[in-house]
């Protein structure tokens, strides 16, 4: 029997994940169904329950209802008690596995995709919304050198930076602070480039070695990325590779074999331009 998964969301109409889950299940020969589902604000335990009562075995979970997800499910992975976020929910014996596979799929695009190691290195992480909570464990668990969190509203970085401190270094700064400093991976987290808009970064924090990445991805670059690209950064990438990475690893969850993710990523890249 087809075994029948979906990504919740509202808005979800944009969603990419059933196309990234039918071509895994393709190439791994595995037998799903993969759709969108709907929730209104308010209604998501509604919808979730009921899609789990019709036999549903999974679902992937976006804007707005990580934080539902967290709440609704009865186990939890370290790093989605972390995150206090759940992108990933698992219906198996009765029982919900909640896991957060977004920072994971960041740290493998740039580890292993871009080939570029985050142990040891200065990372410096831009916001401190959603995004940021869902990233940092992993990334920590890379041991960087240094981890620091720069926000518009520096309250906000000095909380998740004391909400992780068990998980390691993690210093909260504003924008102004940067200047006069340099870091070897930095990453974009805020939503400034769905306005297009740029965080207010002084000049100077690109070097020729650092690595430019933004977790939004889209057709050209973005603010952000042709800011870094001006300031000769070394290497820019944007987060096409960390949404295929994430739904790998849900998929592997789900279904216990690894998907290949190269070839996926390079024909969404392709729909894009
Ligand atoms: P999410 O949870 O999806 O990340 P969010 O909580 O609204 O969304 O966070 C958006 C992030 O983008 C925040 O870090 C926000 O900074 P503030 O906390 O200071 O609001 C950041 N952001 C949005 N617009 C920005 C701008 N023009 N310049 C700098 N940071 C911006």
């Amino acid at each position: 029997m087809t075994d029948r998964y979906a990504v919740i969301g509202n808005p979800i109409s944009h969603s990419q994940s059933p196309f990234i889950h039918q071509e895994f299940a393709q190439a791994t020969g595995q037998d799903i169904s993969y759709e969108k589902l709907f929730a209104d604000i308010g209604k998501f335990n509604e919808v979730v329950r009921e899609f789990a009562a019709a036999g549903g075995k999974g679902l992937n979970i976006t804007l707005p209802f990580k934080g539902d997800a967290f709440r609704y499910a009865g186990e939890l992975t370290e790093r989605a008690r972390a995150a206090e976020a759940v992108n990933t929910l698992a219906f198996r014996d009765g029982k919900v596995y909640g896991d957060n596979t977004d920072g994971v799929g960041l740290v493998r695009d740039i580890v292993e995709n871009l080939d570029y190691p985050i142990t040891g290195q200065r990372v410096l992480i831009l916001g401190a919304g959603g995004a940021v909570r869902g990233v940092l464990e992993p990334i920590l668990e890379q041991k960087p050198a240094s981890l620091t969190i720069a926000n518009r509203t520096v309250i906000k970085a000095e909380a998740l930076a004391h909400h992780f401190a068990r998980y390691g270094k993690v210093e909260a700064v504003g924008y102004d602070a940067l200047e006069g400093r340099s870091f070897d991976i930095i990453i974009n987290a805020t939503s400034t480039s769905l306005n297009n808009e740029m965080p207010p970064l002084p000049h100077g924090v690109f070097t020729p070695r650092t690595l430019a990445y933004d977790m939004v991805y889209s057709a050209g670059l973005t603010p952000f990325l042709q800011r870094a690209q001006g300031e000769n950064a070394g290497m820019l990438a944007d987060g096409l590779g960390m949404l295929v990475e994430q739904a790998a690893e849900s998929f592997s969850i789900w279904r216990g074999v690894q998907p290949d993710t190269r070839k996926v990523t390079n024909m969404l890249r392709e729909v894009l331009a």
